[in-house]
């Protein structure tokens, strides 16, 4: 048994929802959250330089917390840096976020499947690559859409939200693909919208239920080794980088989800 934290990772919001899908089937299990929000949005950043971004946060984050697991619940960083990643923190695992390519691609009738993600993770071969040899890709960069979750989504209305999504569907539409992908975590908060706009003639497909499961496998292996065996709720941390004023949004989002807030850079 082993009840130390688990570390989800991400440029902002987007990373959450896998935080709390994972609470949610694992009440048990101790989570740590890091929402780089100064080096927000990471779409726009080199390889090499979110790279080194994500080796010094989590080189700061070690000296307070004990990871037994972390989770890159972000496209781009996972696409950029995962590799790199394992290789400097080799002693610990980690999981990775990658666009639900291969079940989209499963699923595809005419198989043609869309892929809609940061300009950095459409730019990558990574999705290309995964799927050249059974379906054409179609992959269409939104920086925008990260921008408006991170920024916009909380005090957004419902036909704003319609609105951006919809724009993005009409390109898929037209080009004919029937699958489309949601390749950053931030695009989640806005299923219900893209599902009912992409209805009835395009599937949508993303990756949360895919890192659920794919941490409890690591958590249940060698007869649940990496289990937590606490019989109480655990008080769960949001780590944000930068400055955020009183009375920000990520103050109440803690306070709704019951995590306690603490300021990396004060550390
Ligand atoms: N949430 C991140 C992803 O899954 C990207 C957002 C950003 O550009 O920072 O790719």
């Amino acid at each position: 048994m082993d009840n130390r934290p688990i570390l989800f990772i991400d440029s902002g919001i987007g990373g959450l929802l896998y935080c709390r899908d994972f609470i949610k089937h694992n009440p048990q299990e101790e989570v740590c959250y890091l929402a780089d929000i100064k080096n927000f949005p990471y779409g726009q950043r080199g390889k090499e330089e979110l790279t080194s971004i994500l080796i010094s946060l989590i080189e700061k984050l070690l000296k307070t917390i004990d990871p037994k697991i972390i989770v890159i619940a972000c496209n781009t960083a996972t696409i950029s840096s995962l590799e790199p990643l394992r290789n400097h923190f080799s002693g610990i695992s980690f999981v990775g976020t990658v666009p639900a390519i291969k079940p989209a691609a499963n699923a595809s009738k005419n198989r043609k499947v869309g892929v809609l993600g940061t300009t950095r993770t459409v730019e990558d071969p990574y999705n290309q690559n995964l799927a050249k040899d059974y379906c054409e890709i179609y992959a269409v960069a939104a920086p925008e859409l990260a921008e408006f979750v991170e920024q916009r989504f909380e005090k957004a209305d419902e036909k704003e939200k319609n609105d951006i999504v919809k724009k993005y569907i009409d390109i898929f539409r037209k080009e004919g693909v029937d699958t489309l992908v949601l390749g950053c975590t931030h695009y989640l908060y806005l299923l219900e919208e893209f599902r009912n706009e992409a209805s009835p003639d395009i599937q949508i497909f993303d990756s949360l239920d895919g890192i659920t499961k794919r941490v409890e496998f690591l958590l249940n292996e060698n007869d649940d080794k990496l289990r937590s065996d606490i019989d109480f709720e655990p008080v769960h941390w949001l780590f944000l980088t930068g400055s955020e004023p009183q009375g920000s949004a990520w103050q109440e989002r803690c306070q709704e989800l019951g995590f306690a807030l603490c300021m990396l850079d004060s550390l």
